[in-house]
């Protein structure tokens, strides 16, 4: 069954190039992001691994986990790893699953046949503590994800699941939210003492409420 926003993320034990993993005893309670690469050594998903290496800090913070996976095997991620090192000047501290006989990007519908039929696209899936799929992207193999929006995402996944707010276009961590529209102005009173601005009954913007 196709995996949607919601449902549990698919439970999984593989090779890593930090060793074996149970997928959701590594998650345990922290969020994750597990994120799809066509295979190793070419050079998108070089600069991708590279720039997920030298944000972990930013992932670290939000209390989220990153791990990568690509159809090769732990044998050929962990020659690729010197080579990501090397050439993004930085250090893998995530692992990387080896996918080689395609268990796990089958069983999150990562090869996309009329894209290509054997590689995986470039999935993300933003997974929470209890192990439900939050968000999802899909990029073709010719475009490189932008890891600032990966982090954007988290922010808006975890700011929302705490206060009766919406992220509108472009927002990111300190910028103005729109209050759901399920609440009343009566109840808005109350969950939001810095107030709002309605630029119409159904838009109402208000100060992030945990700045
Ligand atoms: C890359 O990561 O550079 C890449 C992988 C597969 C197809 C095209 C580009």
């Amino acid at each position: 069954m196709a995996i949607q926003l919601g449902t549990v993320a698919p439970d999984f034990e593989a090779d890593t190039t930090m060793g074996r993993v149970k997928f959701h005893e590594w998650i345990g309670n922290q969020w994750a992001i597990l994120f799809s690469h066509p295979k190793d050594f070419t050079p998108v998903c070089t600069t991708e691994l590279g720039t997920a290496a030298k944000l972990k800090g930013e992932f670290d913070k939000r209390n989220c986990k990153m791990i990568a996976i690509s159809v090769d095997d732990v044998g050929s991620h962990k020659g690729w790893i010197g080579d990501i090192e090397d050439t993004q000047k930085t250090t893998m501290n995530f692992p990387i699953i080896g996918d080689p006989q395609k268990t796990v990007s089958n069983l999150y519908g990562m090869i996309h046949p009329e894209a290509n039929d054997t590689l995986t696209v470039r999935s993300v899936f933003f997974i929470d503590p209890n192990k439900k799929v939050r968000a999802m992207i899909t990029y073709p193999a010719s475009t490189g994800r932008n890891f600032a929006e990966l982090l954007r995402v988290i922010d808006s996944l975890q700011l929302t699941d705490h206060h009766k707010v919406a992220t509108p276009a472009n927002w990111k961590d300190g910028d103005d939210c729109v209050i759901v529209p399920a609440i009343s102005d009566d109840q808005a009173k109350s969950l939001f003492p810095k107030g709002w601005k309605a630029l119409r009954p159904y838009l109402r913007m208000t100060p992030q409420p945990n700045k």
